[in-house]
């Protein structure tokens, strides 16, 4: 057997593994759930060997989705004590429950490139249809819930929404948050190293946030005036976008009856208010912290991902990648988090300097879409190198591709079996 075909097999029965019956969880014990960016990444690569499972991993997550279009970062399909904080410290009336909070909205970008690359076209016409209205619904909610002076840029809440937990780029805003006052007990580190993992300070922050969105009752007006933690991300904020692009084209493809010019306005605002974010002197581009107004001056892989949006010049994306590869000199095991040279950056802890395989894909993806594809190849040849010598773990140590975090994780195997393999 080729070591591809070992690679591929291995990918495959790690999404087997961890299937619980329609949904995977990123990896068995520390993360016992759905989560939502996880599920569009993992549904990835569920299509390049079982398509009818890729959909139905974006069909369970939503059935997490709340009235007012919110899809929230985990759903709780069904109890597990191996994680903290499950379904009662959210507080959320739903069936089945939920997180309060949302994710990078990635998904509408992976139902397009399901369907797009689909063999059964009919049926993956009729699912994609069926989730067109969801999808669109969750873009409104963002849009008009996130950006009620209508910016151009939604707001996260809590760090756990950026996806990148733990990023040196919310230390400042975070700091503002107070700790929270009660006992609880953490459950993440049962499974993995603490060097690894936020420390205790931002746990009080993330767990204080939490409290403070049940006490709000999860209204959206009262959480935009009263938390102390609202940042513009430029990530998630870029996601957004290319999704929300991703959207429109699908919509076309599909006929779909609905008046998108809404979301059509929206994603050009987007556009603009992105491009406000460039840093000439960091050479990309920043996230803005909203309670003190200003812009975060620290070069993370969040501030490349306007690349994956198709949202700046042609000058930027190629200052950007001239800049890339002494970030990959520094750190050559995939693109460091956050950027090797960074006083705060951690090689091991989480999103404070690892790399992350779907992060790769994606800012790879957006090189090749301003036609950059050396460094683009350099990106996916060093994700390579590590899959096929440390396997499929949550994340990698830049610096000796160490893998860290949970083993046999889902959407690393995923991503490996839809763009490396
Ligand atoms: C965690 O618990 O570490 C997650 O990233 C939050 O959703």
């Amino acid at each position: 057997m080729t070591q591809t075909d070992a690679l591929i097999q291995q990918g495959q029965a790690t999404l087997r593994n961890n299937d619980r019956g329609g949904y995977t969880v990123p990896t068995a014990g520390l993360y016992p759930f759905q989560w939502n960016w996880d599920a569009g990444i993992t549904a990835l690569g569920w299509a390049t060997f079982d398509e009818p499972r890729a959909w139905q991993e974006l069909e369970l997550l939503f059935k997490g989705q709340w009235d007012n279009g919110m899809v929230p970062h985990i759903v709780f399909h069904a109890p597990s004590d191996d994680y903290f904080p499950g379904p009662k410290e959210w507080g959320v009336t739903h069936e089945p429950p939920t997180s309060a909070i949302s994710q990078p909205p990635l998904l509408a970008t992976m139902a397009r490139l399901l369907y797009e690359q689909a063999q059964d076209k009919q049926a993956a016409r009729t699912r994609a249809a069926a989730l067109l209205p969801r999808l669109a619904a969750y873009h409104r909610y963002f849009y008009r819930d996130r950006d009620p002076q209508q910016t151009g840029l939604v707001a996260t809440y809590h760090p756990w929404e950026s996806g990148m937990d733990n990023s040196p780029a919310w230390d400042t805003a975070l700091s503002r948050v107070p700790p929270a006052q009660r006992s609880y007990r953490r459950r993440d580190l049962q499974h993995v190293d603490s060097d690894q993992r936020p420390l205790k300070s931002e746990y009080d922050r993330f767990i204080y946030l939490v409290d403070l969105f049940k006490q709000l009752q999860f209204d959206s007006d009262a959480i935009y005036q009263k938390s102390p933690y609202k940042v513009q991300d430029v990530s998630l904020n870029s996601v957004l976008l290319r999704a929300n692009n991703d959207l429109l084209a699908l919509c076309k493809e599909l006929d779909y009856q609905d008046d998108l010019a809404d979301l059509q306005r929206a994603g050009e605002r987007a556009k603009s208010a992105i491009s406000e974010l460039w840093s000439d002197a960091h050479n990309c581009f920043l996230s803005r912290d909203l309670v003190s107004n200003e812009l975060i001056p620290i070069r993370t892989t969040g501030g490349l991902m306007p690349l994956y949006a198709g949202a700046t010049t042609q000058e930027q994306a190629s200052r950007i990648a001239g800049k890339l590869s002494a970030w990959l000199d520094e750190a050559p095991f995939g693109l460091a988090s956050t950027h090797p040279s960074e006083s705060v950056f951690d090689a091991k802890r989480y999103w404070r300097g690892p790399t992350w395989l779907h992060i790769n894909w994606m800012i790879a993806n957006g090189l090749q879409l301003y036609g950059l594809n050396d460094i683009a190849t350099r990106i996916k040849q060093a994700s390579r190198d590590i899959i096929e010598q440390r396997g499929y773990w949550e994340y990698y140590n830049p610096c000796d591709g160490q893998g860290c975090g949970g083993p046999d994780f889902s959407w690393t195997a995923a991503i490996a079996l839809y763009w490396l393999l």
